[in-house]
């Protein structure tokens, strides 16, 4: 079907930052303000794929005929997607997940002192990393949100993460990356192709991504 590409297909999303609290008060984030994913979402939708959308905290209106699975941490993104990753048949993890989370998250507030505050990070677990070491026939897409060095860095992720598609975004150049309504993007593949794109929307990028991700499945069929 030529309008509906991802018809048949399931496809998880995830979007947004992620919270990681260090006592009842404060927590620790990131400017993600889940645009990206959810217009992933959307498009997939609109593709004809059945879409799960994994969504850290965002003030986003819930895309129409999406299932959607509300997260707060890294740890319970990861336990989320890790639990429907057999039955999907492709994941976009456009969502900044948090590197790091305090060590400890207090029960109670932290009273301040006149010292300074030192808190304990320690790492996260990498979703995607883990995805790509697990992955059996499902396509795997990832986001690098870079501010230097952008194709190597792109490039080392979509190797190291065993990818089948990686998109760079450049989160220091205006009107592109974090919170804005467009984003300027270059997609790698690899076998060394890429695609570099002008500054459009993220409705527009969306799309652009699940058409490789529709060529990706049809590609595959007919091996
Ligand atoms: O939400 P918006 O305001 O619209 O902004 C969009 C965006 C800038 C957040 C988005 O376009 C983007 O770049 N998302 C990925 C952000 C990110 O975390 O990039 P990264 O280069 O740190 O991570 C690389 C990939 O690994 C990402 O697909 C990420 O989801 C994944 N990852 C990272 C760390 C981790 N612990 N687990 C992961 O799965």
């Amino acid at each position: 079907d030529d309008m509906q590409p991802l018809k048949g297909k399931c496809v998880l999303v995830t979007a947004g930052p992620t919270r990681e609290g260090v006592d009842p008060v404060r927590y620790f984030t990131n400017y993600s303000s889940g645009k990206m994913g959810y217009a992933v979402a959307r498009a997939a939708h609109a593709a004809g794929a059945e879409v799960i959308l994994v969504s850290g905290p965002t003030s986003l209106k819930p895309p129409e005929g999406v299932e959607l699975v509300n997260v707060i941490s890294a740890n319970e993104m990861y336990e989320q997607v890790m639990n429907r990753f057999d039955n999907v048949d492709a994941v976009i993890k456009s969502a900044a997940v948090a590197d790091y989370r305090p060590k400890v998250i207090n029960d109670h507030k932290i009273k301040k002192a006149d010292s300074e505050m030192i808190v304990k990070m320690v790492r996260n677990p990498d979703i995607l990393a883990e995805l790509g070491s697990k992955k059996q026939d499902q396509i795997l897409i990832g986001f690098a949100a870079e501010s230097e060095n952008i194709d190597e860095y792109a490039k080392k992720k979509l190797e190291k993460k065993r990818l089948d598609l990686i998109v760079a975004n450049n989160i220091l150049e205006d009107h592109s990356g974090f919170d804005s309504d467009t984003n300027h993007v270059t997609f790698f593949f690899p076998n060394g192709t890429e695609k570099d794109f002008e500054l459009m929307s993220k409705e527009d990028v969306a799309r652009q991504l699940c058409s490789s991700l529709a060529s990706m499945f049809e590609k595959r069929a007919k091996q």
